[in-house]
């Protein structure tokens, strides 16, 4: 296992469409869901997608926080997703902060649906679907953009609501506190 250098915004690769994984079974695939787990734990993310360690598969890796899990029911631990597929449930959207381990120090308000159908691969290769809501439904959605090459950013509305972690804590911003 190792730690894996995060490409940050700017990168070429973060833009990219990221291709399928057509060999789950690859040991590769294993070797490089196991250093993106150490990765997001070394980085203190809840959250990383493969085009984020500069390779461009259909690879995330999550986790949900017991304490943002809400009232909804989440799968308990590392979590991991190969050739990922979301479904929005319903048209419901909600504004909610988010940050990236490829833009660091920043965070903005993005709206994402509230609650989305996923599918996909774990690491043993068996599939997986499931419902998510609220912040494990955000952290899918802002892990399977980058999947597309899209970063939080160009999913804002309200650049008032973008800004520095240090400055907003500093100004107690309202919305910030929600997280
Ligand atoms: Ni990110």
């Amino acid at each position: 296992m190792a730690i894996l250098k995060i490409a940050r915004m700017g990168h070429p690769v973060l833009l990219q469409k990221a291709q399928p994984v057509t060999d789950p079974a690859d040991p590769g695939i294993a070797h490089l869901v196991a250093d993106m787990l150490e990765t997001m734990h070394d980085a203190g993310g809840v959250g990383l997608a493969a085009p984020q360690v500069h390779v461009s598969q259909r690879v995330l890796v999550y986790r949900v926080p017991p304490a943002r899990a809400g009232t909804s029911e989440v799968p308990e631990g590392d979590q991991v997703l190969i050739n990922p597929r979301l479904e929005p449930i319903g048209e419901e959207m909600e504004l909610g902060w988010e940050g990236c381990l490829s833009i660091p120090g920043l965070r903005g308000v993005i709206p994402r649906y509230v609650s989305v159908r996923y599918s996909g691969l774990q690491r043993d290769g068996t599939p997986v679907i499931g419902e998510a809501h609220g912040f494990h439904a955000r952290v899918l959605q802002h892990e399977t953009d980058h999947l597309d090459g899209i970063l939080y950013p160009m999913r804002m509305t309200d650049f008032r609501l973008f800004g520095f972690d240090e400055e907003l804590s500093r100004f107690a911003v309202p919305e910030a506190r929600k997280e």
